[in-house]
Order: C-alpha cells, then sequence, then structure tokens
C-alpha cells in the first residue's frame, strides 16, 4: 500500500461529500440516467468496433465454444458468471486453468509495470502484473491451453479469414493484412485493447456511490456506517489500498491503488493444478510469471484489484478461494485471531495457517497492517455487525445504479 492519510484529511472530503449530497438529494435521478444513455449511444472507432467482434466471437477458439466474453461477461461486469474457482477451456473445454477470472471493468487506467521510488511494485495486468498492456494481455487467451487453446497465431488468423467481418478488418489494416498472420494477430490485439479503452460500458462510473461522490443521491444509514469503517486506518484500513477518496485531480477512485500484497489467501484444493502439493502459485515471483523469481520477498504478492463491481462477483481472490463477501470480510479480520476457521488442521491439531505458500515464504505475508495485524485472543478489527455494514457499502460500488 501506499502511506496512509491521516484520519482527519482523509474524512474531511467524506463529510463535505455528505453536505453536498443533502444540497442536491432532489435533482438526481435524472441525470444518472441520461448518462447512460450517452455512453450506449458513443460510436467506437472502427478498430474498437472490430475488437467488440472479436471479443463476442466464439469461432476464433479451439472449441468453437469459447471467446473472451464467455469469461469476461459483459452483463456480468465483464467477469465469470459461474462458481467455478477456475475455469475449463481447450479443444474440448475440458483443461482447468490456474486463477479466478477477474472484471476487466476500469482497467483503462492501469499503467504498465513498474517500481515506485520505494520500490513498491506498480500496475500491469493480470493478478501478476506481467502483461504491460492490454494488447500484450489478449495474446494469451488465444493461445493458451486451458483458454481458446489456438495451436498458433496463424491458426487464429485462419479463422478470422472466414468471418463475416474479414473484409471490415481489411478496409481497416489494408487489404494485404492477412498476408502475414503476424501482423494480422497483433492488428487483433490492438482492436482488442481499444474496444476495451473505447467502450464506456467498461468503465461507466455510474454506480450508487458514484452518484453519491457527485453529490446526487445519499447512502442509507449502514452504506454510510460501511463506508466509515471501510475508511478507518483502524477499523476496516480498507482504503489504504482499495483506494475511496476522488484524486488531487478531482479523478474518481478506482478502489485499488495499483499495488500488490500477499494476503495469505488460503490455498484452494479446488483448483486441479493443488493436486500437486509442489504447485505453488506465487504472483510477482512466479511460475507464470518469469522475470521476478530471483525477489524471494515479493514471493505470495497479487495485485490489489478494483472493488468497483466486487459484489456481483461469483468468487474472489486470486485463486477464487472464498464465493462470498462475508468470508472474504471475516477471513480479512479473523485470519489471525481465529486461523483455524481458515486453514486445515493437522493431525497434530497445529492449524496450518498461510498453505498456499511454501513455509520459507510464510513471513511475505502482510502481518503488520490494520485488519490483519492481529494476534490469537485479541478481537478481531470488525464485528459481524460492522461486516454487514462494509458489505451494504461494496454493493454501492455496482455500476449502473437506478435512482428508485
Ligand atoms: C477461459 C476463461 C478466459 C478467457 C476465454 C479469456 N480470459 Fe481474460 N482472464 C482470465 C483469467 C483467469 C485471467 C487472470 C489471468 C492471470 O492473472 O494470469 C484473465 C485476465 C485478463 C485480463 C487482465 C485483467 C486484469 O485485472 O489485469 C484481461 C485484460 C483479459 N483477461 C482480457 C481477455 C481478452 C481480451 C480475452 C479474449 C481474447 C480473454 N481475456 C479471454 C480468463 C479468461
Ligand atoms: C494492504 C492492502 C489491502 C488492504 C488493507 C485491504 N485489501 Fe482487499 N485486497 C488486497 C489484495 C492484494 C487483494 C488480492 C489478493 C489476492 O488475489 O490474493 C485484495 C482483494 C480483495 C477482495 C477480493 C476482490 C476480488 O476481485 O476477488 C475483496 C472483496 C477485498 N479485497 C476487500 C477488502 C476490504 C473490505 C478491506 C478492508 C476490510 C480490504 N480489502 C483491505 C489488498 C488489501
Amino acid at each position: 500500500m501506499k502511506l496512509a492519510l491521516s484520519v482527519t484529511s482523509k474524512y474531511k472530503p467524506v463529510i463535505f461529500i455528505l453536505l453536498l449530497s443533502l444540497l442536491s438529494a432532489c435533482g438526481g435521478s435524472n441525470n444518472s440516467s441520461d448518462r447512460a444513455d450517452d455512453a450506449s449511444n458513443s460510436t467506437l472507432s472502427p478498430q474498437a468496433a472490430l475488437g467488440e467482434q472479436i471479443f463476442k466471437d466464439q469461432n476464433l477458439s479451439a472449441s468453437g465454444k469459447m471467446s473472451c466474453a464467455s469469461c469476461h461477461n459483459p452483463d456480468h461486469a465483464h467477469a465469470q458468471t459461474n462458481t467455478l474457482a477456475v475455469q475449463f477451456g481447450g479443444a474440448r473445454l475440458d483443461v482447468a486453468g490456474f486463477r479466478a477470472v477477474p472484471s476487466l471493468r476500469y482497467l483503462n487506467l492501469t499503467p504498465a509495470f513498474y517500481f515506485s521510488k520505494e520500490g513498491t511494485p506498480t500496475g500491469g495486468f493480470t493478478h501478476d502484473g506481467r502483461a504491460d498492456t492490454l494488447s500484450i494481455q489478449a495474446a494469451r487467451p488465444f493461445l493458451a491451453p486451458h483458454e481458446m487453446a489456438n495451436k498458433d497465431k496463424a491458426e487464429v488468423i485462419t479463422k478470422l479469414l472466414s468471418r463475416p467481418y474479414a473484409s471490415a478488418f481489411r478496409a481497416v489494416y489494408g487489404t494485404n493484412i492477412f498476408s502475414n498472420a503476424e501482423d494480422a494477430f497483433d492488428r487483433v490485439l490492438f482492436s482488442l485493447q481499444q474496444y476495451q479503452l473505447e467502450d464506456p460500458e467498461f468503465h461507466p462510473y455510474d454506480s450508487k456511490y458514484d452518484q453519491f461522490l457527485a453529490g446526487k443521491i445519499s447512502l442509507s444509514d449502514a452504506e454510510m456506517r460501511g463506508l466509515a469503517l471501510f475508511n478507518n486506518p483502524q477499523k476496516g484500513n480498507c482504503a489504504a489500498c482499495h483506494t475511496s477518496s476522488k484524486a488531487k485531480d478531482g479523478s474518481s477512485p478506482l478502489f485499488t491503488d495499483l499495488t500488490f500484497d500477499n494476503l495469505g489467501v488460503p490455498r484452494n484444493y479446488a483448483i486441479p493444478a493443488t493436486l500437486d502439493a509442489n504447485y505453488f502459485d506465487l504472483g510477482l515471483c512466479g511460475p507464470d510469471r518469469l522475470d521476478l523469481s530471483d525477489r524471494v520477498d515479493l514471493c505470495g504478492k497479487f495485485k490489489v484489484p478494483t472493488l468497483r463491481n466486487v459484489a456481483t462477483r461469483k468468487v474472489f481472490f486470486h485463486n477464487g478461494r472464498f464465493d462470498n463477501l462475508r468470508d472474504v470480510l471475516g477471513f480479512y479480520v479473523r485470519r489471525d485471531t481465529n486461523p483455524e476457521e481458515w486453514y486445515p488442521i493437522a493431525a497434530n491439531g497445529q492449524v496450518l495457517q498461510f498453505n498456499d505458500l511454501p513455509s520459507a515464504y510464510a513471513s511475505n505475508v502482510n502481518t503488520k497492517e490494520v485488519p490483519y495485524n492481529r494476534k490469537r485472543g485479541m478481537s478481531a478489527a470488525l464485528s459481524k455487525e460492522e461486516i454487514e455494514d462494509v458489505i451494504q457499502f461494496l454493493g454501492t460500488l455496482n455500476d449502473g445504479y437506478r435512482a428508485k
């Protein structure tokens, strides 16, 4: 995380916004629906329009049944619609993946991966930040054996040639574009990137919380209590990593500071790869990501995801270990006070804490920051009632809120 603001400076904007929202609570609902109409009428560049067709085209996969939209469903905040920890791809849709599907919303402002002045890993796409751009990222699903599983780039382009939009592809990228599969594949990736960047569907900023920040509506009492707990450095401290206030330049909060952290999420035995006791997904230090394998201090760190639309998610964390927010929040605040709730217990009665990390890396787990800076016997940072309030607040982060 970045250094947290002091309590006082953190609360000023909230109080100010609260006043604003009380002042203007009457006129809000019309504006919000105008905004949604604007979004659906917006026109995409020809490149992005091609990107949309490609994104939704199942014919570009080995199975003929899988597109980007199969896992990143536009009607489900561009995330998975089923409750599986990992999805199945390949020619017969029977090859298991390794990680839960992230939402593709609000990624347009993500920078390429870098180390900040303080040495903090920041930015990049996927759970381990290894792809520098949306275009680079888009290559893998086409070719990964557990996803769309094409043999190579040329196979993708051969499939594309028989699609109805092949002529539009030529019109946009040149009549000879298909003479070189490598070039044509690059244009496919570029189109997908432009679609995700341009279509406001990917970043509508029309949640209840956005309308609250804009002073158009107010939040319920429970949502307000949840927001305060979310921001309070002594309680949830969530905003320390999941940024919740507008930036100095007035831009809307993304609910991520784009950094990485090691939460010690329990191993998820629902992922077939875990049948191998030596398999560990260590995020920044590998095995998917290769360039930081010598930085053992980073082993087990995963990207802080946006919490926008989090209440619509079917599974949580990089390994999809939890399937509801109550458990996620319970894990955050009772991981160390009641570890037996979350981790397996060995025959000798010992709780196998941080069991998704080789023991050499257990000390990488963040045990210093609120809310997971506790010990057995201490009280949890949030009570069960307070967790319910935070869940209410998280529900205000869903896109497409219409005031009643
Ligand atoms: C079989 C399911 C599946 C399919 C099909 C799929 N994805 Fe994904 N996508 C995932 C998973 C799982 C991840 C996380 C990967 C990781 O962290 O290594 C992901 C990650 C991403 C990310 C990074 C998100 C972030 O938070 O940084 C982007 C962007 C993305 N996918 C776009 C696409 C595009 C474009 C396509 C089509 C070409 C596609 N995906 C097809 C499952 C899928
Ligand atoms: C020190 C940084 C940090 C703090 C503080 C923090 N989080 Fe997170 N959060 C993360 C990281 C990192 C992940 C991803 C972990 C992973 O995938 O293994 C995450 C993931 C989540 C997820 C799962 C989202 C998804 O898409 O799967 C939820 C929900 C969440 N956090 C809510 C909260 C709440 C609520 C609080 C406050 C009680 C909080 N977080 C405090 C860093 C933090």
